[in-house]
């Protein structure tokens, strides 16, 4: 086991868009434990690949509040959506901050798991609000990218200026 490190905005290689996975073998499964383990220690509800600068179509999620319904998605599609809703968002790439993103409110997912085996399922509320935050990373997508140019900018500067006050 081990923590990973994670990515933070502006970091240009959390605009790279994943890979699918295409072999499912013991890699993989260590890839997917590290990533659980960095999301519970975080903490955080969800973490996707790409925050992990590993470019594969995996995402890692726990929104439970007994922190003890792990859910893991691999080359996770939405294979249709209804419904609206907005809500405050976060993410462990850009901590700190939280902004209302309006999403799907229902969703139904085809994916599969860390041995290969593929489910549907249906999502609603914080679960698929979650699933959607996660697939954009898959894209090379963050939740800044829904706010207007103004926030986003003043969100990165102050970023940018965390990290380099860490650096120092
Ligand atoms: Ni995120």
């Amino acid at each position: 086991m081990a923590l990973l490190n994670i990515l933070h905005f502006p970091d240009p290689r959390l605009r790279t868009v994943a890979k699918a996975v295409v072999e499912f073998d013991e890699n993989l499964r260590q890839l997917v434990s590290d990533m659980f383990e960095t999301m519970y220690e975080a903490p955080g509800i969800g973490l996707a690949a790409t925050q992990v600068d590993r470019h594969i179509r995996l995402l890692v999620m726990d929104v439970s509040d007994g922190r003890n319904q792990p859910l893991c998605l691999i080359n996770p599609q939405i294979i249709s959506s209804d419904g609206d809703e907005e809500m405050d968002e976060g993410c462990l790439s850009v901590p700190g901050y939280y902004e209302k993103v309006r999403r799907a409110e229902y969703i139904r997912v085809r994916a599969q798991n860390e041995f290969g085996d593929t489910r549907e399922f249906a999502a609603r509320g914080l679960e698929a609000v979650c699933i959607q935050h996660e697939m954009d990373h898959l894209e090379g997508k963050l939740f800044v990218d829904y706010l207007s140019a103004l926030k986003r900018n003043r969100i990165r500067n102050k970023l940018i200026k965390a990290q380099k006050q860490q650096a120092d």
